[in-house]
């Protein structure tokens, strides 16, 4: 199997198996986080994808951090997301939107009445969260009473239906990156002792229910979740990552959704790598990402390690990066990180194409 092979994905089939990662970039407007006019540009500039998974959007107002990320729990927001899926559809794209909530990364000073943000447990994340006065460290949490994680049940649920309204082909839920539903599955982050903390099918308990809530709404063909089994920035991580993934992974699997999307970078040593393992508990759709070139893509899914391999700062800096991939010897524009959240049309939609970069050569 190489990158240039149709694959089937839930209800799709994607022309490639080049992904687009999802990637915040904080265009959206900084009061109402909606996407506008230039994020339709970029994510249809970048159409060519197998698949693009839509930057991390947040499922309510309680989870808010740095100006210009995007939400989708008002109307308006899945007005302004719809131009965004039809354009991806009519340049003949295919678009997932990933969900998510950020628990104890939430900025409590942008919170309404400036609380602390919610968590399973009263623990604060490593790290620091960028203010206008420079960095502060992260909140030490409110943890969540038992009602209220109905209650955010219900949040994800209305952003489930908002995102099947704006026009998305499904969602990604986000359990990684240590925001809120990977919190719930790490015990560094959750030391509940009720039915969501303490063994691991306790942990994953609330992921399994968005997932069951994501099925209500897409089938099982429209929904996809995210885990990132070595993510430990933000603290030391799972303390049972061999056990706690497999688990999850075989859950997902008996559910037959679309796809499990695993982030693990070839930079991880060897005895703890566990994609192998995740992707054979999964037994259907496997999306790998972290640190991919094309070559070592094609040899990824050449040896069966991925069905579909996904690319983050490729695509930032690359709307045309499957044409890329498609040279002898790929040339690719470098990704400038100054640029990543800056706002403004600059390092978003103004990157060169091929074509303009040959031209701009000759
Ligand atoms: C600017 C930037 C924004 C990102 N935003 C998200 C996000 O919204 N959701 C997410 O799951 N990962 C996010 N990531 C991680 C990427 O999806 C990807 O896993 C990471 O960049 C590693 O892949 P790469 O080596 O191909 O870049 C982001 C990465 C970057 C550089």
């Amino acid at each position: 199997m190489g990158l240039f092979e149709p694959g089937r994905l839930g209800h799709l089939t994607l022309p490639n198996r080049i992904v687009m990662a999802p990637l915040g970039r904080a265009r959206n407007d900084p009061d109402t986080r909606k996407p506008g006019a230039l994020s339709v540009e970029y994510y249809r500039q970048r159409a060519s994808a197998g698949l693009i998974i839509s930057e991390a959007t947040h499922v309510s107002a309680g989870s808010v951090s740095r100006p210009g990320t995007g939400a989708i729990h008002t109307a308006a927001q899945v007005e302004a997301w719809r131009r965004v899926t039809n354009a991806v559809h009519d340049a003949g794209g295919r678009i997932f939107q990933q969900l998510f909530h950020l628990g104890r990364k939430a900025d409590p000073d942008r919170l309404p009445g400036r609380q602390p943000p919610p968590a399973p447990s009263a623990i604060a994340a490593r790290g620091t969260l960028p203010g206008p006065q420079g960095p502060k460290p992260f909140p030490v949490p409110r943890p969540l009473r038992l009602g209220e994680i109905a209650a955010l049940r219900d949040e994800f649920g209305l952003a489930l239906v908002n995102a099947s309204s704006a026009g998305f082909d499904g969602v990604e839920l986000h359990a990684a990156n240590g925001f809120l539903i990977e919190q719930f599955l790490r015990d560094d982050s959750n030391q509940r002792v009720d039915a969501y903390g303490g063994s691991i099918a306790a942990r994953a308990r609330f992921l399994l229910q968005l997932v069951d809530a994501a099925l209500e709404v897409f089938g099982p063909e429209g929904v996809g979740v995210r885990l990132s089994p070595h993510f430990d920035i933000d603290g030391p991580g799972a303390s049972d990552p061999a056990l706690l993934y497999p688990y999850i992974a075989e859950q997902l699997g008996q559910r037959g959704i679309a796809y499990l999307h695993v982030i693990e970078p070839d930079s991880i040593p060897h005895p703890r790598k566990i994609a192998a393992r995740l992707k054979e508990a999964f037994g259907g759709p496997f999306i790998l990402a972290g640190e991919f070139t094309r070559d070592s893509a094609e040899a990824a899914l050449a040896q069966s390690r991925a069905d579909f391999i996904a690319f983050g700062r490729p695509f930032i800096a690359n709307p045309d990066l499957v044409a890329r991939f498609r040279q002898p010897e790929p040339v690719l524009n470098p990704t400038d990180e100054a640029t990543w959240y800056s706002g403004g049309a600059h390092g978003y939609t103004d990157y060169p194409t091929l074509a303009q970069t040959l031209v701009n050569a000759g």
